[in-house]
């Protein structure tokens, strides 16, 4: 169904108690419920906002149009964790109930300072005429989760040589000063990301596009990067951002949006130069990945979570009121160049009843008879590998599985959901693969009711997707052209 401009932009309070409830039912007598995701109670998720630990808790927000599966006019949701396991819902954190967020309170990042959580975000509105004036907003949360908006934005026109996609603060603290960083398109249609100093938080001065230096090859960066993120880690600088507009190269940048990062020497902001030592590379080899957010939390660790989705592209779910899901926390470090992401040791948590197999394959598929779970997390070793093909099927059952292997001939992790159930996004292909060549292969694989996270070699590589299967088609099976000996424990979550 197409839902038309006024639709889209019709609020929360503007609909009946009957609309919601119906909206509520249908979403929860559809299938595809997630279990241990987070997920819109109705209507559609998407970016990571805020993600922050204040007042003793992970506070995480997200980009929330409540009505239908379709981006119409974007709120704010709380959810809060203890443990980034078990997430409390705090309800709507912000509405677009301003004149200066009027058609969406867009996404930003939370900055801890004097007690206060402080909410950076970008306030959308547009114009009878329907052009777009972004502005650059503030709001502070205090330790009863209470969220007052300023009166006035930030920043509210923004400089010379962008377009209106200027959007996605977030605000980073070196030596005494405040740095706020925002997605841009150049008026020359590129993609950008100016930055902002502050003394306090309160008056921003714009500074200037962050200008990269050195290693950064491609002509093909897009026209707009949206969501960035800067941080360091082992004393290199990581700028993360998701641009729009790439084209695929090889087997990359296949999805209709990409998200990935640059390393380089820590950014110099009184210059305003990122000195790139790795070329961009994408965070997610998967189909289903975008706007990652990060935070620093109290022990030191860089967590990202992201969105379990892409703008664009239809959802199976849109048929059951609700659409989208954001990814499991995962921990990033740098080695040799490369972000490696795993999950957040506290998802043990989830763990279930656990059952172990091992096997020495040659030439064959070996179905795990003792697999059985539904949603679960597997762990699984490949050793001793020789041949062309070693792998793994998983919700497989009469009619549909999906696959994952390692294809030693081409050097390859291949990902191929073909033929894993329901789909609507195979315009944008069904196969994903990345360079990979290792001397063992281990799958560390989370599979919730409609998704899955594979995180490969301890997060070398993570391949993230929806996967829309049969309920009763649950197998797991191994399988080698050639050898391997394979360690696997499936935990029941
Ligand atoms: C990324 C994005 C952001 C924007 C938000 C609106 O998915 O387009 O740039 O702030 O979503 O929902």
């Amino acid at each position: 169904m197409e839902w038309s401009r006024e639709e889209r932009y019709t609020r929360l309070e503007d609909v009946s108690e009957a609309y919601i409830s119906e909206l509520t039912k249908k979403v929860s007598a559809g299938p595809y419920r997630q279990k241990f995701h987070i997920q819109p109670k109705t209507g559609l998720l998407n970016d990571p906002n805020g993600f922050s630990y204040y007042n003793g808790q992970y506070h995480l927000f997200y980009q929330w149009f409540p009505l239908g599966p379709v981006h119409g006019v974007k709120y704010w949701y709380h959810v809060a964790s203890d443990n980034l396991v078990d997430w409390q819902d705090l309800g709507i954190a912000m509405a677009p109930d301003t004149e200066y967020d009027s058609h969406g309170v867009f996404s930003g990042t939370g900055f801890v300072e004097n007690d206060q959580l402080h909410l950076f975000y970008t306030g959308n509105t547009r114009t009878e005429d329907w052009t777009r004036i972004p502005y650059q907003c503030h709001a502070v949360m205090g330790s009863d989760n209470q969220i007052k908006k300023d009166a006035e934005p930030l920043i509210s026109d923004s400089p010379i040589g962008y377009t209106d996609n200027f959007r996605d603060p977030k605000v980073i603290e070196q030596v005494g000063r405040y740095y706020c960083i925002i997605g841009a398109e150049t008026s020359d249609h590129q993609g950008a990301i100016a930055y902002y100093v502050s003394k306090d938080l309160k008056d921003w001065t714009y500074q200037q596009a962050i200008a990269l230096k050195g290693n950064i090859a491609s002509e093909n960066q897009g026209f707009m990067w949206e969501c960035p993120d800067y941080f360091e880690l082992a004393d290199q600088g990581v700028l993360l951002f998701s641009p729009q507009g790439m084209e695929p190269e090889g087997d990359a940048y296949h999805n209709i949006y990409q998200s990935g990062y640059l390393v380089g020497e820590p950014l110099d902001f009184a210059t305003g130069e990122f000195q790139v030592t790795e070329a961009f590379n994408e965070l997610d080899r998967g189909f289903d990945f975008y706007a990652p957010q990060t935070m620093t939390d109290p022990q030191g660790r860089q967590l990202l979570v992201g969105w379990l989705g892409l703008p664009g592209v239809d959802c199976v779910t849109d048929a059951f009121g609700w659409a989208h899901c954001l990814t499991i926390p995962r921990e990033l470090s740098l080695q040799n160049g490369k972000l490696y992401q795993r999950p957040v040791p506290e998802l043990a948590a989830l763990r279930g009843k656990a059952v172990a197999k091992e096997m020495k394959l040659e030439n064959e598929t070996l179905l795990a008879k003792e697999f059985s779970a539904r949603t679960y997390e597997l762990k699984a070793t490949f050793k001793d590998i020789k041949g062309t093909r070693v792998g793994l099927a998983f919700r497989k059952g009469a009619e549909e599985a999906t696959y994952f292997y390692y294809d030693l001939a081409a050097k390859k992790l291949v990902f191929d959901r073909s033929q894993s159930g329901k789909s609507v996004t195979d315009e944008y292909g069904t196969v994903r693969r990345c360079a990979f060549s290792e001397e063992a292969l281990e799958i560390r694989l989370f599979m919730d009711e409609s998704s899955v996270e594979i995180f490969v070699n301890d997060g070398l590589e993570v391949f993230t997707a929806r996967i829309y299967s049969q309920s009763d088609h649950n197998h797991v099976q191994f399988f080698a052209d050639g050898q391997a000996s394979v360690t696997a424990t499936q935990w029941e979550i």
